[in-house]
């Protein structure tokens, strides 16, 4: 009964509020068929218990709390009461729960407080659509694991953070959108990216680009550093040659791909230069820097080192003062003869020429130590000519020239002459021999040295008396032999030969006598003369010879 008298005096107290919502919210709260719905009481929470406690709905009894409680029947079960506060909670709402919403609190030893508010409860539209706000894109960012990495060694995993709600993720590298593949992966709904093995085009820049229906936002660029090599590594001579000359300069380069750029060292024959960098500058070289020169790249992220193949330079000295040195400068016939070609510098090659073309050689010749020495077993006068010794290097050439003479003779003394001369006629009697270098002749008559060093001998109006034997010899003054012509018998005739018997006393008639004299080459030839002759002739040089004789007597 006691609690019936209560709510009959609150009713009366409520039915008094006419204005403000007290300790509740104006409202009206919204809410929808199903829900739930939180009455908040403005009041600070208190740990002492309120002496009473009532909500009602319009004139409904919702829950009504004082030594006991008392729930209206319709919230069995859906109500939760905050004793600390006074605050309701209402559960499984129907479309009938909508409307004014009251409740009295009355505190231990104060003045009671009072709240009023709506409530509405709406119909769903559809099951389906939820129509929750939409929160626009913001704060897109990416995050990398890693930014530094070596290639092939290592995975990286981007992942890309953003503020809102229904998002969803597209990641772009450079301008083009990413695609999955066996080695890139997208996990955690889109957000994440890994690269299994990187490779040095995944720099990226790697964007997160985040949307949901109202808005797009998109990340900073991430750029990975992905560093590899060396690789490809080359080395280059500048001039492009192996062979150089003293003095030359020379300059290497290597080139390698890496990243970040190698660390150099440069070797010579295997011993490290002290020369750092990607170019050697070889200047004003020497023949002691000669060798295999090779270059090693170090990449101080991947730790990898390539060394070059070797390259050879060959430091080489110019060919200079070459000499051909004959074993004597007289070189006779018959005798043993060397040329040898000597120079200075760096020689890798003779080559011999005679009058202009390679030498062929002979079977009297012989080229020994590498074509130094020409050795001519014995030499001959057809070896007489110039010899050229060509010497090259790959960075040079030079010649010597040696003109050979080779000596000999004298061979094949001859004299040239008529054998018949008319008195006061100019007797011109020449001599020729074969030799080298010239013969100087010497003139005999009838064993008598008649002339030195003339070819010819010359007399002028000739006498009878110059009938006789005329002899050249010649001498060769370096062979140092002599040689003689065959004896040339010569008679002068009288112009009027033949004529009246009054007249033979004025005639001599030189006849030639075959003396002892007539030997070798020189016999033969005055008897081929003879031979030819007619048997007439043969018949006037008997009877020249008869009166010959005739007049020596006398
Ligand atoms: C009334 O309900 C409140 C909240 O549920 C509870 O704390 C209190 O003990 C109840 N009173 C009685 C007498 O059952
Ligand atoms: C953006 O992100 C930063 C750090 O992740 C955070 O401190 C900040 O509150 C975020 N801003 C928004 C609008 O979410
Ligand atoms: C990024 O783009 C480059 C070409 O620009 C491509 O080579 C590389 O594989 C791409 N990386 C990823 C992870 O898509
Ligand atoms: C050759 O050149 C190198 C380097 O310039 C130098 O150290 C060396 O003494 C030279 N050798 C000779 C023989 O000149
Ligand atoms: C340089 O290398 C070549 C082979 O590549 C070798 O025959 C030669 O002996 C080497 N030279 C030096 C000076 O080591
Ligand atoms: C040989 O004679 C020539 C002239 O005919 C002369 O020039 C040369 O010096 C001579 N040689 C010797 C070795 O006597």
């Amino acid at each position: 009964m006691e609690m019936a008298l209560m709510y009959f005096i609150i009713l009366v107290i409520l039915s008094g509020l006419t204005e403000g919502s007290g300790v509740l919210p104006d409202g009206p709260l919204n809410a929808a068929v199903g829900e739930t719905v939180m009455f908040t009481t403005t009041l600070t929470p208190t740990e002492t218990p309120f002496l009473t406690l009532a909500w009602t709905s319009g004139a409904k009894n919702i829950i009504t709390s004082n030594t006991v409680n008392i729930t209206g029947p319709e919230y069995e079960g859906r109500i939760t009461l905050f004793p600390s506060t006074g605050s309701l909670e209402l559960r499984s709402l129907t479309l009938d729960d909508a409307g004014e919403y009251s409740v009295v609190i009355v505190p231990a030893g104060e003045a009671a407080e009072m709240g009023r508010t709506t409530l509405a409860v709406y119909e769903k539209v559809s099951s389906v659509s939820v129509t929750s706000f939409t929160e626009k894109v913001s704060n897109v960012s990416v995050t990398s694991s890693s930014t530094d990495l070596v290639e092939f060694s290592g995975s990286v995993s981007l992942s890309c953070s953003a503020s809102g709600s229904s998002l969803s993720f597209l990641w772009l590298n450079g301008s083009s959108e990413v695609t999955a593949s066996d080695r890139v992966q997208f996990t955690d709904g889109g957000s994440s990216l890994t690269i299994i093995t990187v490779t040095r085009f995944d720099q990226g820049p790697f964007r997160c680009s985040v949307s949901n229906p109202v808005s797009t936002g998109t990340s900073d660029p991430v750029n990975l550093i992905i560093s590899y090599g060396p690789e490809n590594i080359n080395l280059i001579l500048s001039p492009p040659q192996g062979y150089f000359a003293v003095g030359s300069d020379i300059s290497l380069s290597c080139s390698v791909g890496s990243r970040p750029p190698a660390q150099f060292k440069w070797f010579l024959n295997g011993d490290q230069l002290p020369d750092p960098g990607s170019e050697l500058r070889l200047m004003n070289v020497n023949m002691s820097q000669s060798g295999n020169y090779s270059c090693q790249a170090f990449n101080s992220e991947t730790l990898r080192s390539q060394t070059s193949q070797p390259s050879a330079i060959t430091v080489l000295e110019k060919i200079s003062a070459v000499s051909v040195t004959p074993s004597t400068n007289l070189p006779v016939e018959g005798t043993s003869v060397s040329l040898t070609c000597e120079a200075s510098g760096s020689v890798f090659t003779r080559n011999w020429m005679k009058d202009g073309s390679d030498l062929n050689p002979t079977d009297n010749m012989i080229l020994s130590d590498n074509n130094r020495v020409l050795t001519f077993d014995t030499v001959n006068r057809k070896d007489s000519g110039e010899y050229f010794c060509q010497i090259s290097n790959p960075v040079s050439s030079d010649e010597a020239k040696y003109i050979m003479m080779v000596n000999y003779g004298p061979e094949n003394v001859q004299i040239k002459v008529p054998n018949k001369i008319n008195i006061k006629g100019t007797l011109k009697l020449t001599c020729s021999a074969e030799s080298t270098p010239s013969a100087r002749f010497t003139w005999l008559f009838n064993g008598v040295e008649i002339l030195t060093n003339s070819a010819e001998y010359v007399k002028e109006e000739v006498e009878f008396s110059d009938s006789g034997n005329y002899i050249c010899q010649a001498w060769n003054n370096i062979t140092e032999r002599t040689s003689s012509s065959a004896v040339h018998g010569l008679i002068v005739t009288d112009q009027l030969s033949g004529c009246a018997a009054g007249c033979i006393a004025g005639i001599v008639i030189a006849c030639c006598v075959l003396i002892a004299a007539a030997v070798g080459g020189g016999y033969y030839i005055y008897k081929e003369k003879f031979n030819k002759s007619s048997q007439k002739q043969n018949t006037e040089q008997g009877e020249n010879m008869y009166v010959n004789m005739r007049m020596t007597r006398k």
